[in-house]
C-alpha cells in the first residue's frame, strides 16, 4: 500500500489554520504547527484523530529556517511530503507616521521572511507535483488604513509566489496564494475594533464575516489534483469585495 502523503500546515493551530488543517486531513496525514500555543494545536490534533485521519503537532517557530525545516522533517516522518500550507501571520493597526523599526520588523518576521523561508523549504523538500500555498489577505489590494507594514509584507509574499510558481512548475510543484478577506476568528475579534468589525461584515457582496471553513475550502481546492493547472495564482476568498 502507497503511504499517505502529509501535509504541514504552519499556523496550524490558529482559527483559519485548524480549518485548513482539518480539511487537508482527509487526503494528508497533517503535521499541525504552532509557536506559542501547544493547547490549540492540541485540540487540532484531536480533532483529526477522532475524525479518524492522522495529525501531530509540532511547536516551532516559523520565522527561522530551523524551525520550518523542523516541522517538515516531522511531517516526513508521517509519510512524503506532498502539501505545504503557510498560515502564520499577524497585523496591527500602527499608523504610517508612527511605524517604528520596532514594528516593521516584527511584522516583516511574522508576514513575510516566514512566508520566504517557507517558499524556500517546501521549494526543496515538496515531492515532484506536490502542493504550496500560502496565505496573503485583501488588505494587500484594499490597502487599508493603519496596515501600511502588513499590506506591504502581504504584497511581498504574493510577488514571492509566483517567482516560487516559474522556478518550481517544471517539478510539477503549484504554488499559489489565497486571500482571505476579514475572517471571524479569535485573532480578528480580539485585535480589531468592534464597530470596524461590523463595517467589514457589510463590505463584501454576501454581508457577512468569512468563516475559517470558507477559507479551508478554497485551498482545500488548491492542493487537490484538479487544481494541477492552477499555479501562480492569487484567489480571492472575499465573499466578494472589491
Ligand atoms: N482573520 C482574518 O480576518 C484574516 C484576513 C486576511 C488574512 N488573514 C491571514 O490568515 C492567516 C491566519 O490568520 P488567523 O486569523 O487565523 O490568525 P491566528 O489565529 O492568529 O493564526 C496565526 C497563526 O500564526 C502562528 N504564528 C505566529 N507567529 C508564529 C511563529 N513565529 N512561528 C510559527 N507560527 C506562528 C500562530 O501560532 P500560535 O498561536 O501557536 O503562536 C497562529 O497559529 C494569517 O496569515 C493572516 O494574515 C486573516
Amino acid at each position: 500500500m502507497t503511504a499517505r502523503p502529509s501535509a504541514v500546515v504552519l499556523g496550524g493551530g490558529g482559527g483559519i489554520g485548524a480549518a485548513v488543517a482539518s480539511s487537508l486531513a482527509e487526503s494528508h496525514a497533517v503535521l499541525v504547527g504552532y509557536h506559542r500555543n501547544a493547547e490549540r494545536a492540541g485540540a487540532v490534533v484531536d480533532k483529526i484523530i477522532g475524525s479518524g485521519g492522522t495529525a501531530v503537532a509540532c511547536g516551532t517557530d516559523a520565522t527561522t529556517g530551523a524551525g520550518i525545516d523542523a516541522a517538515l522533517t516531522a511531517a516526513e516522518e508521517l509519510g512524503p511530503l506532498r502539501t505545504v500550507v503557510h498560515c502564520v501571520g499577524a497585523w496591527d493597526y500602527t499608523r504610517v507616521t508612527d511605524l517604528t523599526e520596532a514594528v516593521i520588523d516584527r511584522d516583516y518576521r511574522i508576514n513575510l521572511r516566514s512566508a520566504l523561508l517557507t517558499l524556500a523549504a517546501a521549494g526543496n523538500r515538496v515531492a515532484d507535483h506536490g502542493r504550496i500555498v500560502v496565505l496573503s489577505s485583501a488588505a494587500a489590494y484594499l490597502a487599508p488604513a493603519r496596515q501600511s507594514v502588513y499590506v506591504a509584507m502581504k504584497a511581498g509574499l504574493e510577488g514571492a509566489a509566483r517567482v516560487a510558481a516559474k522556478e518550481l512548475g517544471r517539478r510539477s510543484i503549484t504554488v499559489n496564494v489565497v486571500r482571505p478577506g476579514a475572517t471571524d476568528t479569535e485573532t480578528l475579534r480580539s485585535s480589531t475594533d468592534p464597530r470596524a468589525i461590523d463595517a467589514m461584515s457589510k463590505s463584501n457582496t454576501a454581508r457577512r464575516l468569512g468563516t475559517p471553513e470558507d477559507i479551508a475550502r478554497v485551498v482545500a481546492w488548491l492542493t487537490s489534483a484538479e487544481a494541477q493547472w492552477v499555479t501562480g495564482a492569487t484567489v480571492d476568498a472575499t465573499g466578494g469585495l472589491w
